[in-house]
């Protein structure tokens, strides 16, 4: 296990909230999920944006939404992810119940969030609704990330996590959020799980990078659950993502050839074994 040395993170630049605004329209934003340390250590260097989504819930947790996610939980796995970035603008997710409340809740996760991390920004769920809180943050110095479409904290309301936008009604609502967010002055939107003709539409009309889940190649950007992305996730998978490596395959081998060598007294052998010195 290694820390990387100080003078390696001198070097780095961070990328700020502001560099991913200025990306809009231009070369895809490259952004991932990250809930640890060593996650975010390695896939830092290849990530514009690493996000410490409530996902960690269920990813990590087991639980069937991310509702029961609290700030306590989301700031530690915050903390742990600073930790291990050096050049990825890091967010950090504000829980269910933290925030839409009113602006002052919102202001009170928000800052502890940012004070206790060291992240660059924090992400909500919500669009018109959240407009108010949004200006209310970003006009005390917090970045803010919105994100419309599939909410996932409000998936009671949406009565399961279906994709929106399919209707004529649903578009334009997402358009409309997505308007009022960037009004509000979030610096880039994720847009969860619609149909290509409304994340195209949606990234056309607003003037801040658009970060797609399950949203078409129309989008700005694009953002995977990095265990969905590495096949450590459930068996069940959204079709909307693609595994580049199957890494619970990898784990389950790895954990049945160290049974074997353990019950067969393989393991440890003489160069896994302290040697004693000679005795007088
Ligand atoms: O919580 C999360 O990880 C997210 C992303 C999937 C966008 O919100």
């Amino acid at each position: 296990m290694s820390a990387r040395s100080d003078s390696q993170e001198a070097k780095t630049k961070p990328i700020t909230p502001r560099d991913i605004l200025a990306r809009k329209g231009g070369q895809p934003i490259v952004c991932l999920t990250a809930y640890a340390t060593h996650v975010a250590r390695r896939v830092d260097s290849h990530a514009e944006l690493l996000l410490v989504g409530d996902s960690l819930w269920m990813v990590l947790y087991g639980h069937e939404t991310t509702l029961g996610c609290d700030l306590d939980t989301m700031i530690r796995h915050g903390a742990a992810v600073t930790r291990g970035a050096a050049r990825a603008c890091v967010v950090v997710d504000l829980p269910f119940g933290s925030y839409q409340e009113s602006p002052v809740q919102a202001y009170r996760a928000a800052a502890r969030v940012l004070a206790e991390t060291g992240c660059a920004a924090v992400k909500l769920e919500g669009g018109r609704e959240m407009a108010e809180t949004i200006a209310f943050l970003v006009a005390r110095g917090i970045p803010v990330l919105a994100h419309v479409g599939l909410t996932p904290q409000s998936v009671r309301g949406f009565g399961g996590f279906r994709a929106q936008g399919r209707t004529e009604a649903e578009a334009e609502a997402i358009l409309a959020d997505a308007k009022a967010v960037e009004a509000a002055g979030a610096f880039a939107v994720v847009v969860e799980g619609t149909v290509e003709e409304v994340a195209r539409e949606v990234t056309r009309a607003i003037g801040i990078p658009t970060i797609g889940i399950g949203a078409s190649p129309a989008c700005d950007g694009q953002i995977l659950v990095t265990e969905d992305m590495v096949g450590l996730s459930s068996d069940w998978r959204p079709s909307f993502v693609k595994v580049y490596a199957d890494l619970g395959a990898d784990l389950a081998a790895a954990a049945a050839a160290y049974a074997e060598d353990v019950r067969e007294r393989r393991f440890p052998a003489r160069e896994q074994t302290y040697g004693a010195q000679k005795r007088k």
